[in-house]
């Protein structure tokens, strides 16, 4: 891809963090605009140490139209990556005005900003929680869609935004990417995911226990229908997400049109898995037990990677290995 400016919204938050470090590696200049509502300015030092070139940073929020217009007209952007949003189901459930506002809101806000500056190139995050409780595995693009709640419901609303617009204007390039279970950090030790609050995700919150920083980790089930009873799901690490985001756009710029691409390893792993790989390759005890199913969960959920492979030309390198071994460098560096 030739190098160019990319605006990356939510760039300062955990998947975006590591997408800037891969496209300031591949050349391009990137801008990031982000509140910090879920994420920390150093990390733009933190960028700038591991690759050696600084994203230019805006504190903005994106349902600021006229400052993404402003952006979009004074800097000369080819695309957008937005991954500005909220994430946590349980939270969206209690306040969902925030996540349609947030979400919706904001993407409708950058999608009118970019119509008004001519800017036509989008990668959007969705996720796999708009499959809702899949018939079977593994999940292809084309599977029915739902949700059961405001987060996954605003993904839905987004997704649906994107085809309305590329429909009634073709001119636009957009790809929805629908992310599995991101776990890992960047190898340096230097960026990864930092939840506010207890973690509700598996990786956070058993790094955390096996820190000491937290109780045991609950697992939750052991009687799903799964080769040892607990839930499946397809972890990707963040380093490969991100460069699936790489790929996308190299793929819009020389095939406009709009693409919908699952991005998973295409392998299911259960908790127990997790854990007795975490343990082996860090050589540490998790402490956990099992316990009752959690409310909402599914038993199996793991991407069919076909259309990422043969369109993006793109494929899920790190091993659960490599996963378990970068998210534990982050816990422990977190910790000084
Ligand atoms: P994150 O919270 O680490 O990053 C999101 C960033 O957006 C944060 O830096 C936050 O401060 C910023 N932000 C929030 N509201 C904003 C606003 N109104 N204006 C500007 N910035 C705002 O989350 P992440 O894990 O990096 O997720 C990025 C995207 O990927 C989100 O859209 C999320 O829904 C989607 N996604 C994440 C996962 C996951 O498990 N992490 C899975 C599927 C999809
Ligand atoms: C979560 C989100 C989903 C999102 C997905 C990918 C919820 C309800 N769903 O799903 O919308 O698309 O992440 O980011 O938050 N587990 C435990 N103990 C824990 C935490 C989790 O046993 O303390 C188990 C879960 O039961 C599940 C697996 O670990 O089997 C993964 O859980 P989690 O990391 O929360 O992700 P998802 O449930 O897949």
């Amino acid at each position: 891809m030739d190098t160019s400016t990319i605006l990356v919204t939510g760039g300062t938050g955990y998947i975006g963090s590591h997408t800037c470090i891969l496209l300031l590696e591949a050349g391009h200049d990137v801008i990031v605009v982000d509140n910090l509502r879920n994420s920390d300015v150093a990390v733009i030092d933190r960028i700038e140490t591991i690759c050696g070139r600084r994203p230019l940073f805006i504190e903005g929020d994106v349902r600021d139209t006229p400052l993404l217009e402003d952006i979009l007209s004074n800097h000369p952007v080819t695309a957008v990556i937005h991954f500005a949003g909220l994430k946590a189901v349980g939270e969206s459930v209690s306040i969902p005005l925030d996540y349609y506002s947030t979400n919706v809101g904001g993407s409708i806000s950058l999608l009118t900003a970019m119509q008004n500056s001519g800017v036509h190139t989008l990668v959007f995050s969705s996720s796999c929680t708009v499959y809702g409780d899949p018939a079977s595995v593994p999940i292809r693009e084309d599977f029915p869609r739902s949700a059961t709640n405001p987060y996954g419901a605003s993904k839905l609303m987004i997704e649906d935004i994107l085809s309305g617009l590329h429909t009634s204007e073709p001119g636009w390039q957009i790809a929805r990417l629908r992310y599995f279970n991101p776990v890992g950090a960047h190898e340096s030790g230097l960026i990864g995911e930092d939840p506010i609050g207890t973690p509700n995700n598996l990786m956070p919150y058993l790094t955390q226990a096996t820190a000491g920083l937290r109780g045991e980790l609950n697992v939750f089930g052991s009687d799903y229908e799964t080769p040892d009873g607990t839930g499946v799901r397809d972890y990707i690490h963040v380093a490969d997400l991100a460069n699936g985001h790489v790929a996308a756009l190299d793929y819009l710029e020389k095939q406009p049109g709009m693409v919908t691409v699952n991005l998973g390893t295409g392998n299911g792993v259960s908790v127990l898995e997790v854990i007795r790989t975490f343990e082996a390759v860090n050589q540490c005890k998790v402490p956990y037990r099992i316990v009752d199913r959690r409310p909402g969960d599914i038993a199996r959920c793991w991407a069919d990677t076909r259309l990422a492979n043969d369109l993006l030309g793109w494929k899920a390198l790190h091993s659960l290995e490599d996963m378990c071994r970068d998210s534990w460098r982050w816990q422990q560096s977190q910790q000084g």
